[in-house]
């Protein structure tokens, strides 16, 4: 019997303290196999095999043998926390359906799962060519990724390297963070002859370390024969952990509710391997990480060695055995000033997918014309059209799952709404609902003729109205962020630029890239305070620049210099640095106050504004850019004010105020 005529290395390398080298004959096994049984060659080790450039059909999946082109079957993943511990973030990595998944394990949806927990994973298997698969698609994370770090650690051997590579235009020696790579899982249809017998689907199971095809037969109710015979595993032969096996099923499998047993040590396991030789007879189990044997036999021994080398670079390259390179990694990532050098984590997808579309890439290129200079709105934000729907799409470099979070607990009229995302390369993709008529910010301080992309390109100002509109919406927005969401939020970065105005100049709050939850102990008089203080010029509270102190009178501050926009038309630091926050104090004070007033208020008015109230609206965002932010009022007070200058607002008429301006007798506000 050839499994007896073994021999075993220990590598005098770094390697071997943590991998047995078994060098297994197993060659012969294969011609030992009755052709008639036709079902499934067992993968065996040589997807470790991925550099040799030696094509081994196996590796690349099932053929496509089978009664029906497509099935539905059953993939198997054990939990790991952080990252893959729920049913969602499970389904996103294989690419299921989270209910899907809940159901079949009998757990909840979201709740975590323990720790190396076998989870059934329900997937629509098909022929894809010559070879049974399923798609999945996964985003490079960090650097020293490798198409085997892929397939057998984070895919946990449901793929092989060689299929990846197979399906993937990226060289495997240049591959960085950010790549979106097809991930084809290895899957099956039952072929007649399993039909004959009764099985109607194939599970992918991942051989941990101990088990043999007569317990993971018992593990899913069959006999260890029929899981021999799925995979083409005649009476005698190995299977080797870490590596996936087929299990025929005759009905669902039922939930299995035990953790796994502790996944396999680091250590090498015990010499029981060269003790096999006299108990060769025990059937179907090898216990060790074995490497290459089929090189070995094919290529000679120099050609291992090379190898190994080759594989101990890449392993050096893993950060679990690197230390070395994971310094490096969060060196080059903090200080690109993220945390992260992913774009989205798993938390945030948690959320995402909950409620949010995940937009295929190829779709947002056609909604986008390829993000066109035609189609670009500003920045990084462009013009999309999906069935008719218009959207704009923000393309974020770092990590935006915070975002996602915040958007997706808020709801109001006057914030604008996500709908959904894309991660892409390494870029995150957020698809928003569409402002018609761009921002605040360009309306109030054109640059350029970017107005000739308005919707209304007959009016080219905001008239009085609209902008008390709009300080109301906004003033409105903040008092439900700061006293009617669970938990209370400040926005940190409100200015011009993130008021959007949609097709009726009604106001949209956007880009919570900065906004934080407001913490218990500030109701009890602590602050957050932070050292790393951004935001916009202009609008960033005193006590926030000089002390980092965060409250929701940061965000009152900000309101009142939008405010002072509103009425001047001036940016918020005008002129070389003089802001426009301090500005209003001298309108204000002294004498010549409606002089002053009038000189102040932005001239593309004309004369078609009340003065009265215009004064009234220049009181409150000079109580809202206290420097004390004590004296500040809060945002419940400020938008109760708005809501009576609004009100009068609705009543005033401006043909009144320019017969005013002719006729001094007029009474003002009189109709
Ligand atoms: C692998 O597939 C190729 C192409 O279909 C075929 O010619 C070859 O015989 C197969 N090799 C093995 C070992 O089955
Ligand atoms: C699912 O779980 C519930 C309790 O958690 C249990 O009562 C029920 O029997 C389980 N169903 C199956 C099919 O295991
Ligand atoms: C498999 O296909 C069926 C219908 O074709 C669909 O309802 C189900 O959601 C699919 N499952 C997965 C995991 O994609
Ligand atoms: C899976 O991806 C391959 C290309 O990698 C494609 O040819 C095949 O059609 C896809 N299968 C399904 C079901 O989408
Ligand atoms: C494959 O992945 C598992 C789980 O991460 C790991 O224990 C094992 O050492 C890996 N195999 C190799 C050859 O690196
Ligand atoms: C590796 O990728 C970079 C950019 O992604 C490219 O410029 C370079 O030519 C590639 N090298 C190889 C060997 O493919």
């Amino acid at each position: 019997m050839s499994s007896s005529q073994k021999e075993q290395n220990r590598l005098a390398t770094p390697m071997a303290k943590s991998l047995w080298v078994s060098l297994i004959l197993f060659m012969f096994l294969n011609s030992q196999l009755p052709s008639s049984q036709a079902q499934q060659e067992y993968v065996n080790n040589k997807q470790l095999d991925c550099d040799s450039g030696i094509i081994y059909n196996a590796t690349f999946g099932n053929l496509c043998n089978s009664v029906s082109h497509s099935c539905n079957s059953y993939l198997t993943f054990r939990s790991i926390a952080p990252l893959y511990n729920t049913p969602s973030s499970i389904a996103f990595l294989l690419n299921s359906d989270p209910s899907a998944i809940a159901k079949a394990n009998n757990i909840s949806d979201v709740a975590p799962i323990a720790d190396n927990t076998i989870v059934i994973v329900p997937v629509n298997c098909s022929c894809s060519g010559k070879y049974y698969q399923y798609n999945a698609s996964y985003v490079l994370k960090q650097q020293g990724e490798t198409y085997f770090s892929v397939a057998n650690n984070t895919y946990q051997a449901l793929t092989t390297c060689q299929a990846i590579e197979n399906q993937n235009v990226y060289d495997k020696r240049n591959l960085s963070a950010g790549m979106k790579l097809n991930v084809p899982l290895r899957c099956a249809c039952p072929t007649k002859k399993q039909e004959d017998s009764g099985f109607k689907y194939l599970l992918t199971y991942l051989v941990a370390q101990g088990e043999s095809v007569d317990t993971i037969g018992a593990q899913f109710g069959v006999d260890g024969q029929s899981v021999s015979d799925a995979n083409e595993l005649s009476a005698n032969a190995f299977i080797f952990y870490f590596t996936p096996i087929l299990v025929p099923l005759r009905k669902e499998p039922n939930p299995i509710k035990v953790a796994s047993p502790p996944p396999p040590p680091p250590s090498p396991p015990p010499p029981a391997a060269s003790s096999t030789d006299s108990s060769s007879s025990k059937k179907g189990v090898i216990i060790g990480v074995t490497v290459g044997a089929v090189l070995i036999l094919l290529i000679g021994l120099s050609g291992f060695l090379f190898w190994s080398r080759r594989r101990r670079h890449r392993k050096s390259q893993l950060p679990s055995s690197a230390p070395k390179s994971i310094e490096t990694n969060k060196k080059t990532v903090d200080s690109g000033g993220t945390t992260q050098s992913w774009s989205i984590s798993s938390e945030g997808i948690r959320y995402a997918i909950d409620s949010l579309t995940v937009y295929r890439f190829e779709d947002l290129q056609k909604a986008t014309s390829f993000f066109s200079e035609a189609n670009k709105i500003k920045g990084s934000v462009y013009r999309a059209t999906f069935k008719g729907d218009d959207a704009a799409v923000k393309i974020y470099k770092g990590d935006v799952s915070k975002e996602i979070g915040i958007l997706k607990r808020l709801n109001h009229t006057n914030i604008t709404r996500l709908s959904g995302f894309c991660v892409h390369k390494g870029d995150t993709y957020l698809v928003y609902e569409f402002a018609d008529n761009g921002s605040l910010d360009d309306w109030l301080h054109p640059k350029d003729k970017i107005k000739n992309n308005f919707q209304d390109s007959s009016s080219t100002i905001l008239n009085w109205r609209q902008r008390v509109q709009i300080a109301h919406d906004i003033a409105d927005t903040l008092n439900y962020l700061h006293n009617y969401t669970n938990p209370p939020y400040i926005h940190k970065n409100l200015q011009s630029g993130n008021v959007l105005l949609d097709g009726n100049f009604r106001a949209k709050v956007s880009n919570f890239a900065l906004a934080r939850v407001l913490e218990d102990d500030e109701e009890e008089g602590g602050f957050q305070v932070t050292r790393h203080v951004i935001g916009t010029q202009g609008y960033m509270a005193p006590e926030y620049i000089e002390n980092g102190m965060i409250t929701p009178k940061m965000d009152v501050f900000a309101l009142g210099v939008v405010i002072l926009e509103l009425i001047s038309g001036k940016e918020a630091i005008v002129g070389e640095d003089k802001l426009l926050s301090s500005c209003v104090k001298e309108v204000l004070e002294g004498d010549n106050v409606r002089e002053k007033l009038r000189g102040f208020v932005d001239p593309s008015f004309g004369d078609e504004y009340p003065l009265d109230l215009v004064y009234s609206m220049a009181q409150v965002a000079k109580r809202c850019v206290e420097r004390d932010m004590n004296t500040r009022p809060v945002i419940s007070e400020v938008l109760m004010t708005l809501s009576k200058i609004q009100s009068s607002t609705l009543d005033w008429d401006p043909s009144d105020e320019l017969d005013r301006s002719r006729s001094v007798s007029k009474v003002s506000g009189a109709r």
